[in-house]
């Protein structure tokens, strides 16, 4: 029987502005813009095509009050991590996902802030004190003010700024972090910011759209370069949102794959080539022709846990080490989270089985948080946040979590030499 490796990283996944709360960028302007009209037209949100909530009854109450789409707040992270990290150590979590804020780094064009810079080196270093492994994301969908009013990312001199800030951002966190993602997602962003126009810039322009993608792809390049320059030892990488499709009738099979490859291929097979790993981000299952009944998330999310397998088997042609950096679930009740993270584990080791080099899961997320044009409605945390008084609670799947995390441990404990010669590559 398969398990896990002995360095498999079980972390939790966060993103600045979804929860630090106090950012100033262009998704602050955009909320400031739009939260009324995303209040009065919340009923129409289609979440990603798949259709309108399946809990509409029960959130509708928050979904039209435009105070749900201005991130704030949030659930304040950026002064109370540590007490968020002790939680993640809590459950036995040996990993943590989080981006940097960039219009806290530079919130003017060339000048950085140093007291910025030290806080997510503390921030790193405080990972490594309640023992998880920071793994630091430089771009996680939003731009400072003047990158955006500079052309964001149709803008050549954006790129040159972001690359910079790579490189101040791998000299000043270098001591903390070996573990780095350029871009976050970088076909939903496009996706969503320049053809569905729903994120800021907010264009529903194929040209713009095939530019700003063309931009993304020299911002990893120029960045990975920059990175390993910085520090050779560094792990530099990406993340990509992956969806499985499936086909009823058989017939459909050639339609599905051709969604696949359009939906899933366009970035890793152009960025794997310089990507020290892959970071593998998994939500939901579409369907081509009949759908089939499958539990759903509150945002009407097919889920299917076994799909993890599948995308891992089929990134693994890249030839690189892969990681889950997100796979989650918007579930308030706490219904199907422990259910889905055993069977999204269960899936993983399958394809470790197959020989898949896979070398860490992070759900996503640590905490509720701010889910972008959603706004604060679907709780996707392993920890429950109450957005009034800011208090947390582990959920019961966080405990459950936890336990899965201890039993893969024992099992580990019979690791083969073969998982030993695998992992030693990247170890410190
Ligand atoms: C993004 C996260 C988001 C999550 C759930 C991913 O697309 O990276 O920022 O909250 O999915 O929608």
């Amino acid at each position: 029987m398969t398990h896990f490796p002995s360095h498999f990283y079980f972390g939790s996944s966060t993103s600045a502005h979804q929860v630090e709360g106090g950012n100033m960028n262009d998704w602050t302007r955009w909320e400031q813009q739009q939260a009324s009209k995303l209040a009065r037209e919340a009923h129409r949100s289609t979440n990603y095509g798949q259709g309108p909530t399946p809990r509409w009854d029960e959130v509708k109450t928050e979904a039209r009050q435009a105070e749900n789409y201005r991130s704030g707040q949030a659930v304040d992270h950026y002064s109370r991590y540590r007490e968020d990290l002790a939680l993640a150590r809590q459950i036995g979590l040996n990993a943590f996902r989080f981006s940097i804020e960039w219009s806290r780094v530079e919130p003017r064009r060339g000048q950085y802030d140093e007291a910025a810079i030290r806080h997510y080196a503390e921030m790193a270093a405080t990972c490594h004190k309640y023992g998880q492994e920071p793994f630091v994301t430089l771009w996680h969908f939003t731009l400072p003010v003047w990158a955006a009013e500079a052309g964001g990312w149709e803008s050549a001199e954006v790129v040159e700024r972001f690359v910079a800030f790579a490189e101040v951002m791998g000299q000043g966190l270098r001591p903390h972090v070996r573990y780095w993602a350029t871009l976050n997602e970088p076909e939903v962003y496009a996706g969503q910011a320049y053809l569905a126009g729903v994120w800021p810039p907010g264009y529903r322009s194929p040209t713009r759209f095939s530019r700003a993608r063309r931009a993304l792809m020299r911002a990893h390049r120029g960045a990975y370069q920059k990175l390993k320059s910085v520090e050779p030892t560094f792990q530099v990488g990406f993340c990509t949102n992956q969806t499985v499709f499936v086909a009823s009738p058989a017939v459909l099979r050639p339609v599905a794959n051709w969604l696949a490859h359009l939906a899933n291929d366009y970035f890793p097979a152009r960025l794997a080539g310089q990507a020290d790993w892959i970071g593998l981000q998994y939500y939901f299952r579409r369907s081509v022709g009949w759908s089939s009944s499958l539990p759903k998330s509150d945002l009407g999310w097919d889920l299917y846990p076994e799909g993890h397998a599948i995308l891992l088997r089929r990134l693994a042609r890249f030839g690189k080490p892969l990681f889950v950096t997100e796979s989650g679930l918007a579930d308030a009740r706490d219904r199907y989270r422990s259910w889905y993270i055993e069977a999204s584990l269960a899936s993983i080791k399958q394809a470790l089985a197959d020989g898949v080099d896979c070398r860490g899961y992070f759900h996503w997320s640590l905490l509720d948080n701010f889910e972008w044009h959603e706004g604060f409605w679907p709780r996707f945390g392993l920890v429950r946040v109450d957005h009034a008084t800011l208090e947390r609670e582990l959920r019961p799947s966080a405990y459950h979590y936890g336990e899965l995390v201890q039993r893969c441990r024992s099992e580990q404990s019979v690791t083969t030499d073969h998982d030993s010669v695998a992992t030693a590559s990247f170890k410190r």
